[in-house]
């Protein structure tokens, strides 16, 4: 067998466009700083999520590490690895970040093995956020399927912040079984306090179960939405998302009215490794927030 080796042409090779900027510490420090943080409280929601408070130590750290709804962190277990994680909380808790997560593998399987006052590290923020400003005046129409609140829970806070600016706040939760439900110690407040709207569907349960059964989409029976008026915001699994997109865009939501988290297996976060690429985007940089067209126009992204 041959090999023919490609010819270098060192005249040929593609310039620039711009001087890198090696001063501009602020970019990378963005990027590539560790926030050492002590887990301060953890919650057992289920038999695999925890609900994770991180304290960043450092106070000025603290003060310098800000996120927008829908982003995420790489948490750092030192010696095991490091994974992608959605901050689930108040953008307005500085220095205080929430994660939950469920145990799949080895990190996190490590994650929930540890205990209070244990040391982590966190990267970031990463990645594009829900456009909560854009959708001031309107409707917000909020749709999980399981794991999906825990992203869903920081722009939740963000409309508890900011309650005045939006209109009927409807929220859709969908999970296989009931032990499965997760945060529905908050669902009363969320009703009483910020006058939501909330639907919670099982797809299987016994007959201890008082709610409803069925899929997520069953549930847009019982609501009403001004689709000139309404923002959706999706998380979930593929399949899912895709499905009630569909569902809403048929009804006449457009589909930039829709945002959807898309997560991938991601190694940097920061658009280096390649490893989260669909087709030529980067899901750490260009996602995970995107609109459901964006989404439809990535070749293989569902
Ligand atoms: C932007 C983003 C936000 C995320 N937010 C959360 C969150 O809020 N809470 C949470 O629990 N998880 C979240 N994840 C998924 C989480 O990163 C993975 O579950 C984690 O990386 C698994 O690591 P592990 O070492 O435990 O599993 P591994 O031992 O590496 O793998 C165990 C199993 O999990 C699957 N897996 C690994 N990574 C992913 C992934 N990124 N997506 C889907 N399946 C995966 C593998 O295919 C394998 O089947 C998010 C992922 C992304 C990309
Ligand atoms: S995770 Fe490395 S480029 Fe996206």
């Amino acid at each position: 067998m041959t090999y023919k080796i490609p010819v270098y042409d060192i005249n040929n090779e593609h310039s620039l466009s711009q001087t890198p900027n090696f001063n501009n510490k602020n970019a990378l420090m963005k990027t590539d700083m560790v926030y050492q943080c002590e887990i301060t409280n953890i919650v057992e929601l289920t038999e695999s999520e925890k609900l994770f408070q991180l304290k960043i130590i450092n106070p000025i750290e603290a003060k310098i590490f800000s996120f927008l709804p829908g982003q995420f962190v790489m948490v750092e277990v030192p010696g095991f690895g490091e994974i992608p994680v959605s901050i689930s909380g108040s953008t307005s808790r500085r220095g205080s970040v929430a994660l939950c997560i469920r145990k799949v593998g080895k990190v996190t399987g490590i994650l929930h093995k540890l205990k209070k006052g244990t040391m982590l590290g966190i990267r970031g923020p990463f990645g594009t956020h829900f456009p909560m400003k854009q959708m001031k005046g309107s409707n917000i129409l909020l749709i999980a399927g399981g794991l999906g609140i825990a992203p869903l829970r920081a722009p939740i806070y963000w409309i508890n912040e900011h309650r005045s600016d939006f209109e009927n706040v409807h929220i859709l939760y969908g999970v296989k079984t009931p032990e499965q439900i997760l945060f529905d110690f908050q669902f009363d407040s969320w009703r009483k306090i910020y006058n939501y709207d909330i639907h919670v569907i099982v797809e299987n349960s016994d007959k201890s179960w008082q709610g409803k059964t069925g899929l997520i989409t069953d549930l847009f029976k019982d609501i009403s939405i001004d689709v000139k008026n309404t923002y959706a915001i999706v998380c979930g699994p593929p399949a899912m998302f895709k499905f009630v997109c569909d569902y809403l865009n048929k009804q006449g939501l457009a589909m930039n009215q829709m945002f959807i988290s898309l997560e991938r297996r991601m190694h940097c976060g920061m658009g280096k490794c390649c490893r989260c690429m669909v087709g030529s985007t980067f899901t750490c940089v260009d996602g995970p927030v995107m609109d459901f067209w964006t989404v439809m126009n990535l070749k293989e992204a569902i």
